[in-house]
C-alpha cells in the first residue's frame, strides 16, 4: 500500500494523526491528512477547557469540525480526553467541594460522550494521572486527587461506561513505555486491578513522545495486552532527524505490528512546522510536507 492508512489497514489497524482545527484552512495540511491517515485525534479541541469553558455550557464547534471532516472521509476518531489535570477550565479549579467536583466531572463525561456517541470509537477517559517519580502506583497531585482521592480514576471510568456502553474506554499516559519502570508498573497494576474487580477499561494508550523508544517497548505492549486490553500508540513523535529518527520510528511500528492487540498508531501531528515540540522536527513530514526518512521507515514496517 502506498499510504500509511492503507498500509495499516492491511493488518486491520489504523494510522492516525492529531489535527488542530485552526490549521484546517491550510489546504496541503488537509490534503495530506486525507491522503495518508485513516484516523484522527483532536489535538486540543476536545479537552475540558476548550469544550466546556463555563460550567455545563459546551463549545462543540472546533471539535465537530475535525470529527465531521474525519467521518466524511471514513476515518476513525479517538476521543481525547475527558479527565486530565491540564487544560482545565478555570471554573474547575476554583475551590469546589468534593461533591460539586464529582458532579461536574460526571456531567462533563456524560455530556461530551453523549455528543460524540457513535462517532468516536475510543475515549481517553483519564490522561496522565500517574506521577513521574515516587513509589509504584503514586498518582500525580491534582484537583482530582485532592478532592476525590485516588479513586477518581475508577469513578471516571464507571461514569464513562454508564454514558456509553459501546465505546472503548482507555487510560492514556506518557513515560509508561519501559516495561519495568515504576510508572509503568503502577499503570499495569491499576489495569490488572480494574480487570479483576470489573471496573470497565478496554485499552491503554502509550503516548510515546520519544527521544528513543526503550529496548523493551514491544515487551511492554505485550504485557499490557496480556491483561486483556487493547493497546494503542496515541501521540507518537520522535525528536531528531535522519536515519536515527527513522530507526526509532521503525522500531515503534514493528513493536505494534508484532502484538495483535496493538490496534493502531497515531502520530502527534502531520508536519514539523506545526509540531507542539517547537524547535524540534519530530514528525513524518517536514515543514513543506515532504516525506521524511521516518515516513518511509514507518510505511515499510506496516
Ligand atoms: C499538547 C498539544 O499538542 C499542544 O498544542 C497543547 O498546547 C498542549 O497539549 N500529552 C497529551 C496531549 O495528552 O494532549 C498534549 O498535547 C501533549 C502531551
Amino acid at each position: 500500500a502506498g499510504t500509511l492508512g492503507a498500509a495499516a489497514a492491511q493488518s486491520g489497524r489504523y494510522f492516525g494523526t492529531a489535527i488542530a482545527a485552526g490549521h484546517m484552512s491550510d489546504s496541503t495540511y488537509v490534503a495530506t491528512w486525507d491522503r495518508e491517515f485513516n484516523a484522527v485525534t483532536a489535538e486540543n479541541e476536545m479537552k475540558w477547557g476548550p469544550i466546556e469553558p463555563s460550567r455545563n455550557s459546551f463549545n462543540w464547534s472546533s471539535a465537530d469540525q475535525i470529527v465531521n471532516h474525519a467521518l466524511s472521509k471514513g476515518m476513525k476518531v479517538r476521543g481525547h480526553t475527558l479527565v486530565w489535570h491540564a487544560q482545565l477550565p478555570s471554573w474547575v479549579n476554583s475551590g469546589m467541594s468534593a461533591s460539586d467536583l464529582r458532579s461536574a466531572m460526571t456531567n462533563h463525561i456524560t455530556q461530551v460522550m453523549n455528543h460524540y456517541k457513535g462517532k468516536v470509537f475510543a475515549w481517553d477517559v483519564v490522561n496522565e494521572a500517574f506521577a513521574d517519580g515516587g513509589a509504584v502506583g503514586t498518582l500525580r497531585d491534582s484537583i482530582f486527587t485532592q478532592k476525590l482521592g485516588n479513586g477518581f480514576i475508577e469513578e471516571a471510568f464507571r461514569a464513562a461506561r454508564a454514558a456509553d456502553p459501546n465505546v472503548k474506554l482507555c487510560y492514556n499516559d506518557y513515560n509508561i513505555d519501559n516495561a519495568t519502570a515504576a510508572k509503568t508498573q503502577g499503570v499495569y497494576n491499576m489495569v490488572k486491578d480494574f480487570k479483576a474487580r470489573g471496573v470497565p477499561i478496554d485499552c491503554v494508550g502509550l503516548q510515546s513522545h520519544f527521544g528513543n523508544p526503550p529496548s523493551n517497548y514491544q515487551q511492554n505492549i505485550a504485557q499490557f495486552a496480556a491483561l486483556g486490553v487493547d493497546v494503542q500508540i496515541t501521540e507518537l513523535d520522535v525528536g531528531g532527524s535522519g536515519s536515527t529518527q527513522a530507526d526509532a520510528y521503525r522500531r515503534v511500528t514493528q513493536a505494534c505490528m508484532a502484538v495483535p492487540r496493538c490496534t493502531g498508531i497515531t502520530v502527534w501531528g502531520i508536519t514539523d512546522k506545526y509540531s507542539w515540540r517547537s524547535g524540534d522536527t519530530p514528525l513524518l513530514f517536514d515543514g513543506n510536507y515532504n516525506k521524511k526518512q521516518a515516513y518511509t521507515a514507518v510505511l515499510d514496517a506496516l
